[in-house]
Parts: structure tokens; sequence; C-alpha cells
């Protein structure tokens, strides 16, 4: 009864940000991802009766108390669809920094809940593992199917998970994250979600919604990096302008966030084809096609700031495999 999966990030063109039930993690809106080849999650799982309670932990390091209960009680949820009582070891580890942005929540929910019904023979549809991985992070959800995938709010709670608009090699484009800093962010984006309907620009967002999503489904389908960049950049803006007018307010940017963004407008000024987006923390996805990659990270060499920098191209959701942590 011991599995391991390993799942990937994800990094939304349309963001998730602000839920109509917060308890199951339905969204306001639909929102699209691509999943991140170099930002994965690995968890193994083991259920048996040699454990008296839930062991979590990572690799290396303790789990935060906060971090074990939210995997205990996603672990309790899976008992209960396969009608178990056994007591898990879970352990798990990030290909990439944490609680800075970089959706860990996503890889992390994702892997376990395809370790953990895999290691109670649940043999779940794509559809129904989807499902279930939002309970324990929204964009968690986004993180099974392949490639680029499309989150549909639904009308209740079992018709709101995410599908692949597009596999993994539909389109070579790559996500260069550039990493301007590791600090565990101080509003989690749990919080942040809980604020958005006091931002009196909330409304308007939802509004403009429709026409945006439309815009990313017709880049994606005519691989369109013009359109696709443009939407990306105002859907990145409106998530951080939410935060922002928010009560209280969030400020997720560093200083060197901004000048980030300012560079990038400079490079495209000179011919290079480059965009950007944020998640809710400082780091910078610079989205450009494979093209471009090299020019990018010559440029990136010209900071007068020390970054890190993780390349990532499109990638399949989660899978399972056979080497095992423990
Ligand atoms: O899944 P959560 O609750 O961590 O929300 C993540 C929301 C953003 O990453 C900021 C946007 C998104 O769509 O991924």
């Amino acid at each position: 009864m011991k599995k391991t999966s390993i799942a990937p990030a994800n990094i939304a063109f349309i963001k998730y940000w602000g839920k109509i039930d917060a308890n199951q993690n339905i969204p306001v809106n639909d929102s699209i991802s691509m999943n991140l080849s170099a930002c994965l999650t690995t968890t193994t799982v083991e259920f048996d009766k040699k454990y008296k309670k839930d062991e979590i932990s990572y690799v290396t390091k303790e789990m935060s108390k906060d971090g074990k209960e939210r995997v205990i009680r996603h672990l309790d949820r899976i008992r209960k669809i396969a009608k178990s009582s056994l007591y898990a070891k879970v352990v798990t580890t990030n290909s990439f920094p944490s609680s800075c942005g970089i959706a860990s929540s996503a890889s992390g929910f994702a892997s376990l809940s395809k370790a953990a019904t895999a290691a109670l023979n649940l043999d779940l549809s794509e559809k129904d593992l989807s499902n279930l991985s939002r309970f324990g992070s929204g964009s968690a959800c986004r993180s099974i199917p392949d490639g680029f995938t499309y989150w549909k709010k639904g009308k209740k709670s079992e018709d709101s998970y995410a599908y692949s608009l597009k596999p993994a090699n539909w389109w070579n484009i790559c996500d260069i994250i550039v990493i301007v800093s590791e600090e565990k962010k101080k509003i989690s984006s749990g919080d942040g979600h809980k604020r958005v309907n006091t931002s009196p620009y909330f409304k308007t967002r939802v509004k403009n919604l429709p026409n945006k999503i439309k815009g990313v489904k017709d880049a994606m389908k005519e691989k369109n990096m013009k359109k696709l960049g443009k939407i990306i950049e105002e859907e990145a803006v409106d998530l951080h302008l939410i935060a922002m007018s928010s009560t209280p307010p969030i400020f997720y940017w560093e200083k060197e966030t901004l000048d980030v963004i300012k560079r990038i407008q400079l490079w495209r000024e000179e011919g290079i084809e480059v965009y950007f987006t944020i998640d809710a923390g400082p780091n910078v996805h610079i989205l450009c096609e494979g093209h471009e990659k090299e020019n990018v990270l010559e440029k990136l060499k010209t900071l007068p700031y020390k970054i890190k920098t993780i390349i990532n191209v499109p990638a399949k959701g989660v899978r399972q495999i056979e080497n095992h942590l423990f």
C-alpha cells in the first residue's frame, strides 16, 4: 500500500483569485494554466496498520504544524472515499523553493492526491482526481491533466475540475521564473482569496474575464505569442491590483519585481518577444517562445542584483513513478 507520484506546479495565464465557496475551493471564475516541467513535487504515501497516527514530513526537514494539518485533512477525505481507517506515512519533496509564489501547494496536493488514492487502490478518473485535488488547494486541480489546462468553475462542486486544453507538446514556449526572493510570503493566497470582495475593482475584473478567457483560448489555438502575452500581463496586473486594493491591502511585489517588469518592456522594444506574469508572490515568470530563450537568459545576466532562474517548458500532469522516497 505504498505509492509515489510526481506532479508539476502550474502558472496561471488566467488567474484564480477569489472563491465562491471557501470550504470547497469553488472559484469565482474559470482559469487557464500551463504545467511547469522544472517545478515538481514528489510524494510517497504508505498506508499501514503499523502507523498509529499520520506521519507527515519533507525529505530533508520538518513540515509546519499548519502544513501537516492540511495534509491530514486531505488524507481524511481520501480515507472517506476508500472507506479506510488506516493511518499513513507521507514524505514529500519539492524541486523548487516553496511558499514564494511558485505554486507548491498545487503540485503538492496533486501529487498527494494521486499517490494516496493509488495506495488505497482507488482508481480515480482524471476528472475525479482533479476534482479531489481541488479540495486540498484550488489550483492543484490544474496540475492533474496534461500540458495547458482549463479549470471550469462549474455550477456545483462535482462540476468544478480541470481538463487539458492542449497537450504539453502543443506549443514550444518556455517560462523562465526569475526568483528575486525566496522568503516565505507573509500573506497566504488563502487570505488573498478571502479579501477580493473588499476591492472596489473586483466586480470590473470579473466582468472583463469572459473576453480574456476567449482571448487566451484563441491565442493558444493560433500559437499567437503576442495575443497571449498581452492578456497574461493584464491578468498579472489585475491580480495584484485587486490584492493591493483589498482591505487590508496586500503587497506581494519587491522592488526587483517592478524592475524586471520594466526591463521586459524595454527588451520588447528592442525586438525580443517576451512577456511577464506573476502569481501571489514577488517572483516574475517570463514567458517566451523557445527561440527567444537564449536572448532572455543573456539579458538576465545584466541584472544588477542576484537572482535565481528556473527554466520550464510545458509539462505533463501528475503521474505515478516507481522510485519511492522511503
Ligand atoms: O490554489 P491557491 O489557493 O494557492 O491559489 C493560487 C492562486 C494563484 O496562484 C495566485 C493564481 C492561480 O490561478 O494559480
